[in-house]
């Protein structure tokens, strides 16, 4: 698929995904490509209809999009909940496991989706996959001793890089910590993974999101497909 094809995809997910909003609503915006195709939709419809949500966003880039559009963002402590959180996802699979992080928001995207009652991800097609890691895992790791859980990453195969902008210097979340990629090709188990990264002293937070997510919406040839996690 090339770039304009998975573009026009991306935009039809997120296009739909916006018709998932409602009055009133307090509203988790993600982060990504597809997302700004979303948040795109929303301030058109804010503008058109007249929409009015608040918003939870999961980066500093979604907050300055959604407020362009006038759009309320609250901080996430400033709630007691949020109904909806619409993200994008790397890869995932048929067990609704993926893997987020690509664009290093994988933390807020995580605190945001665990206090969400539905959890709604917008991907093209080349993101549904049979086994999740051939996308880098990203894992977030505190800057201080980096080395050293890089080190520990290496020993158990892991094969870590730590992510470098275009100047070569290491990406800084919004949090201000460092992402190490890891490339592992495929995770067979991710579960095991998660609790062996999340209890590796340094590691904030990785990218794997196993079952958190409710429903994702496809875009595919024609219409987007929906598709529905029974197991939540
Ligand atoms: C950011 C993310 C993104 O949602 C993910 O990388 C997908 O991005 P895109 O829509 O640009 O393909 O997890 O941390």
């Amino acid at each position: 698929m090339d770039q304009e094809e998975q573009n026009k995809l991306k935009k039809a997910a997120g296009i739909k995904a916006a018709q998932l909003i409602e009055n009133g609503m307090v509203a988790g915006l993600g982060t990504g490509s597809t997302v700004r195709y979303f948040v795109d939709e929303l301030g058109r419809r804010v503008k058109e209809e007249g929409l009015s949500f608040t918003g939870v966003t999961t980066s500093v880039r979604t907050k300055e999009q959604a407020e362009g559009y006038g759009i309320k963002i609250v901080d996430v402590d400033d709630v007691e909940s949020i109904d909806l959180t619409v993200d994008g996802a790397d890869e995932v699979d048929k067990d609704f496991n993926g893997i987020k992080g690509g664009g290093a928001a994988l933390l807020w995207e995580k605190i945001v989706a665990t206090n969400s009652k539905k959890i709604v991800w917008i991907v093209d097609q080349s993101k549904v996959v049979d086994t999740i890691g051939k996308f880098p895992l990203p894992v977030e790791v505190i800057p201080f001793g980096a080395g050293h859980v890089i080190k520990t990453f290496e020993a158990k195969g892991y094969k870590p890089v730590l992510r470098l902008d275009d100047s070569g210097t290491p990406v800084r979340t919004d949090e201000k910590n460092f992402v190490v990629d890891l490339h592992l090709e495929k995770i067979e188990h991710p579960q095991e993974l998660a609790d062996d990264l999340i209890h590796t002293v340094g590691v904030v937070e990785h990218g794997l999101f196993l079952n958190m997510v409710n429903t994702v919406i496809v875009g595919a040839e024609g219409e987007p497909k929906v598709l529905t996690n029974p197991n939540k």
